[in-house]
């Protein structure tokens, strides 16, 4: 059977106390409905994805408009029911349809696959949860050969059945010819005056349906989003996962509640992440790359043996090659290229730039639209002065290079092979290969100067 997964986002979430839609809200970077969307995606080819949205249905349909989903729009918000009775004509007849919620972000697709294999032409599956405090969700009824006999809501509830401690998750998949049978048939004769998506599980138990009640592997998984309390605690929780994956993969990370990754990462063996990292993005890292606290590293392809010290910011797309040295307090910006054993210490910032391999940028140096060579010295304070306001000039650098300290390279300029420039240069026409270039005035001495003496006041 194909599946055909709806998710339900159309309710308004008025505890984030916010004016953007609930399910656009981040977790880890990416909105909550895009977690749901993820993983629905993950249940196989032939799925198909319809989001019911309502509450600010334009800019959640906006936020996904790349997204290969199927959008209905559920314009008064008169139940779970009835949310899913809106998306009963997307439904292929022969499929198994998976409801899932659109704020509940981490629910995993093992669990949603468990549940779908439960499911048949007569048999409804459902996901339930125990809780120490049940208030507020429906309560599961089981007969008393404890099979599955109905739901009923809180608000609905009798003092005898609020004492159940299992409750219903809201996730459920039914065979869809069923399913499109029972929701025209829901009525909104209870407390809530909604139409309830639970009752169908009495409806189908009235219909000689069996009803498969299956629990997540973990309790956060059907955790949903209604303040912004619990997204810190999901994102808290997710946070950690990732953490254990990562370490599970062979990268030790010195403290898992400070690790944060809002992206993709992956690593090597025998990594080390320390304290408050953030990677965002598509990171990669080799093996053994060492990366020092509090730095922020988005897009990057990092190589084995490379060391990033404290603080530092690279902002990619930016490649780092085998054993090379970054920081601390260096900032490396889109395109740029470290070549293979090459240093950047600390207050550089680069852009644009190819680093080559073993040469050095020390200290205190902004290197931008350039290309340097192997081995090349960049002496600590040189700037390339690659914008003229206007329009943005290359600096290239030959290999064996030495650049004195506090050198501007006023671009375009070519430094040749073997060259060195006297610190304190401002050079502003090419130097050839092996020569020395000084462009700075010459110092001139003052025998016998005297230093002014303090006047004395009248
Ligand atoms: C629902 C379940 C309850 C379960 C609980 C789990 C029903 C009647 N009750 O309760 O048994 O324990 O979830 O959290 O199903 N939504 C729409 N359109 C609507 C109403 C809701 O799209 O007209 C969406 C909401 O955006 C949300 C989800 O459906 O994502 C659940 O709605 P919510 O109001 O939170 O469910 P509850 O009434 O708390
Ligand atoms: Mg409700």
């Amino acid at each position: 059977m194909p599946t055909d997964i709806v998710i339900l986002a159309a309710g308004k979430g008025t505890r984030m106390k916010s004016d953007t839609a609930k399910v656009l809200h981040p977790l880890a970077g990416k909105p909550l409905l895009g977690h749901v969307i993820d993983t629905a995606r993950g249940l196989g080819e032939d799925s198909q994805i319809t989001v019911v949205i309502g509450h600010d249905s334009e800019s959640v349909q906006k936020a996904f408009s790349q997204s290969p989903v199927n959008w209905v729009e559920q314009r008064q918000q008169l139940g779970t029911g009835h949310a899913v009775m809106e998306a009963a004509p997307l439904l292929r007849d022969n499929a198994r349809v998976l409801v899932l919620y659109g704020d509940v972000p981490l629910i995993r697709r093992q669990t949603l696959e468990q549940l779908l294999s439960a499911v048949d032409d007569n048999t409804l599956a459902l996901l339930t949860v125990e809780l120490d405090d049940p208030a507020g969700y429906g309560r599961i009824l089981r007969d008393r050969e404890g099979n599955v006999r109905g739901i009923v809501e809180e608000k609905d509830a009798g003092e005898e059945e609020k004492t159940i401690r299992e409750v219903n998750t809201g996730v459920l998949a039914a065979p869809a010819r069923a399913l499109k049978n029972w929701l025209p048939r829901l009525g909104n004769d209870n407390a809530q005056g909604e139409y309830y998506l639970t009752d169908l599980i009495a409806m189908a138990r009235g219909d000689g349906f069996g009803i498969r009640a299956q629990q997540p592997a973990f309790s956060w998984e059907t955790q949903g989003v209604n303040s912004r309390r619990q997204l810190q605690e999901l994102e808290r929780r997710h946070q950690q996962n990732l953490a254990v994956a990562l370490m599970e993969a062979g990268v030790s990370i010195a403290d898992a509640s400070r690790f944060d990754c809002r992206g993709t990462l992956t690593a090597g063996n025998d990594g080390f992440i320390d304290i408050n990292c953030l990677f965002e993005g598509r990171v990669t890292l080799g093996s053994r790359v060492v990366i020092g606290p509090n730095c922020v590293i988005r897009d990057a392809s990092i190589a084995d043996d490379v060391t990033i010290k404290a603080n530092t910011v690279i902002e990619g797309p930016v490649t780092i090659e085998a054993g090379a040295e970054v920081g601390p307090f260096a900032r490396l910006r889109a395109g740029t290229l470290l070549s293979r054993g090459a240093k950047v210490g600390n207050f550089v910032e680069t852009k644009k730039s190819e680093i080559g391999p073993g040469s050095k940028v020390n200290h205190l140096s902004y290197i931008g639209d350039a290309a340097i060579g192997e081995r090349v010295n960049v002496g600590a304070g040189t700037i390339t002065c690659n914008y003229d306001g206007v329009n943005k000039h290359r600096t290239e650098i030959g290999d064996d290079a030495f650049i004195g300290s506090n050198t501007a390279i006023v671009a375009p300029a070519t430094i040749g092979r073997g060259a060195t420039i006297g610190a304190g240069s401002t050079i502003s026409s090419d130097v050839p290969d092996d020569q020395l270039a000084v462009a700075r005035a010459r110092q001139c001495n003052i025998p016998g100067w005297q230093r002014p003496a303090k006047k004395q006041k009248d």
